[in-house]
């Protein structure tokens, strides 16, 4: 499997996987929304999995992330390839920002070099003003409300 940009021919795939797994093109963060389908991309190829980025000075932060199937090294092949060519960009710290419920993801990001780094209490509550569609209860039974960000150095 490889990691590589985006093409046209991967749109229908990717707005399919954005809609199932984010209920739509648009995610909220830190009170602000993002269309995913404009910010910068990784895919593992071929249809397996979706990294999202964004890129200010010298930090980048990473938006979406997405196995097909998880459990088959396809987020660590994105989050690796994500760091690698951000590195060859300059960049120094690569952020992401995951809910409370989510104990998969802040497992996964802390085994591949991620540290907690700051902590919004009721940040989803808010977030849900903007896109209503954010459930209240997320993974394992737990109530969504807090936005946790963390950081990976890349130099
Ligand atoms: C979080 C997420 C992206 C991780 O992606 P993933 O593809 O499951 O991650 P990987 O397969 O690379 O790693 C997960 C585990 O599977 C293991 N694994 C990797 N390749 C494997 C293989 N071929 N066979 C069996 N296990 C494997 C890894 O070792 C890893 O375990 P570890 O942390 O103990 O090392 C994925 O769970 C997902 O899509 N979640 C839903 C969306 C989400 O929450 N995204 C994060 C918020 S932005």
């Amino acid at each position: 499997m490889i990691a590589r940009e985006p093409t046209q021919q991967d749109a229908d795939w990717i707005v399919k996987l954005l809609v199932e797994r984010w209920g739509g093109t648009a995610v909220v963060a830190h009170g602000e929304v993002f269309d995913l389908l404009k910010l910068p991309a990784l895919v593992a190829d071929s249809d397996q999995g979706l990294a999202t980025y964004r890129v200010w000075g010298d930090d980048a932060e990473l938006m979406s992330l997405d196995a097909v199937c998880p459990g088959q090294g396809v987020g660590t092949l994105l989050v690796e390839a994500l760091a690698d060519k951000l590195r060859g960009q300059g960049i120094s710290s690569l952020w992401v920002m995951t809910t409370n419920d989510n104990l998969t993801a802040l497992r996964f990001y802390q085994r591949r070099g991620f540290e907690l780094r700051r902590l919004r209490p009721g940040a989803v509550d808010e977030a849900r003003l903007l896109k209503p569609t954010i459930p209240a209860i997320g993974d394992d039974g737990i109530p969504i409300r807090d936005e946790i960000d963390l950081c990976r150095r890349l130099l």
